[in-house]
């Protein structure tokens, strides 16, 4: 077919990855809007506990994110809402603060088109200048991802998950024993190397040396946990850490409402860090340090991840070589402040954000997030 010349002439080239870019922007928004459909408007704008937003908050929070980074950084614009700028910003308005919608915060239809205007700006910017590198479209493109888990994390709080969540988290007949695997430790390297997307705490990747240790095939099961309980877990002193027996002590119910109600060969979530120390004590192992993890995990032997986040031993810390990247907030202003590692991803994560180096952090009395735990042992 002859091209059509006059009409050519009118339209500037597209800018390199443009096309790619608005394809992976409207896949995170479809991810986003199938997580949402089942509800009504009112439903996003409560949340269940003063540790979680407002889905509502979490979704303009999406758009003034997207606007800043793709918008005001990367193409040069204004933001659309200066005026929105404060109250949804993490760090400004933290999340005990997001519970009154009265306060200035947009309900959620007028979230939802915020969300659409600051996608029609920078799907223009994309157009315009493209991606540049494309490491700001990816972190606004995760952004968008990581906060759809957050999100399942308050509407499972609300008992407000989409239909058939979350999914069968049974872990196969031929894993059901608590079984280890041995490997020979030695000098070996952690975090992302130089090339592609990583965040900026995954780098820069350097050696340990890892003593032998043994990990299990399989994260802990319900029925790991119900010989834990069964066994008066909850009032074995010597299980615990001092920390973990002080935050029992204060727990009105020592198990948590959204635990452990599913089948025995299910893979175990809402437990807390010290319950996950508690647990592996019980069982006569230990938690395995996260370069035990990442090391196991590149080598193949971490059977049913991906199910569960799984605890580690360390806190959040950042690794040698360490660079803000690219503001101080997404990581570094949580390094050595409490925050304990979870490593892998549960069935609520995005296949997008999976990888070996990924690391994610939280409070160790948290059980809202999706995680469970793995055991090691040295050998
Ligand atoms: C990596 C899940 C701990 O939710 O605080 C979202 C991700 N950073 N918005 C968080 C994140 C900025 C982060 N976690
Ligand atoms: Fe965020």
């Amino acid at each position: 077919m002859e091209p059509d010349r006059q009409l050519d002439a009118h339209l500037p080239p597209e800018p390199a990855g443009s096309f790619e870019a608005i394809a992976l922007l409207d896949l995170a928004r479809g991810h986003t809007m199938a997580l949402i459909a089942h509800l009504q408007p009112r439903a996003l704008e409560r949340s269940p506990d003063p540790i979680m937003s407002p889905p509502a908050w979490d979704l303009a929070h999406i758009a003034a994110y997207e606007d800043l980074w793709l918008c005001e950084r990367l193409g040069g614009l204004g933001l659309l809402r200066a005026d929105l700028a404060e109250l949804y910003d993490a760090f400004s308005t933290p999340r005990a603060a997001r519970q009154d919608l009265l306060a200035g915060f947009l309900d959620c239809n007028e979230a939802l088109a915020y969300m659409a205007a600051v996608r029609e700006r920078s799907k223009k910017v994309m157009r315009m200048s493209g991606p540049g590198d494309g490491k700001l479209l990816e972190l606004v493109v995760r952004h968008e991802l990581q906060h759809a888990e957050t999100m399942r994390q308050t509407l499972a709080l609300a008992a407000q998950l989409p239909p058939g969540e979350p999914p069968d988290l049974r872990i196969a007949e031929c894993q059901r024993e608590l079984r280890f695997t041995a490997l020979a430790g030695g000098e070996v390297l952690i975090g992302a190397g130089p090339e592609g997307f990583a965040y900026d705490n995954e780098r820069a990747r350097h050696r340990r040396t890892l003593a032998p240790y043994e990990i299990a095939t399989r994260p802990l099961s319900v029925g790991d946990w119900q010989r834990f309980e069964r066994a008066g877990g909850y009032r074995r002193r010597a299980l615990w850490s001092e920390e973990g027996w002080r935050w029992l002590a204060a727990q009105a119910c020592p198990r948590h409402p959204q635990a452990p109600t599913a089948a025995a060969d299910c893979a175990l979530m809402h437990i807390s860090f010290y319950e996950a120390q508690a647990i592996a004590a019980f069982h006569g192992a230990r938690l395995p340090t996260e370069a035990e993890w990442e090391h196991a995990a590149a080598a193949g032997v971490l059977g049913h991840s991906g199910l569960v986040w799984e605890w580690v031993a360390d806190e959040f810390d950042r690794y040698p070589g360490f660079l803000p990247d690219p503001y101080r907030e997404y990581s570094e202003v949580f390094f050595a402040s409490g925050y304990r590692v979870l490593r892998g991803s549960s069935w609520a994560t995005h296949e997008r954000l999976k990888s070996v180096s990924l690391r994610n952090w939280d409070l160790p009395e948290r059980r809202q997030i999706f995680a469970g735990a793995r055991l090691a042992r040295d050998r």
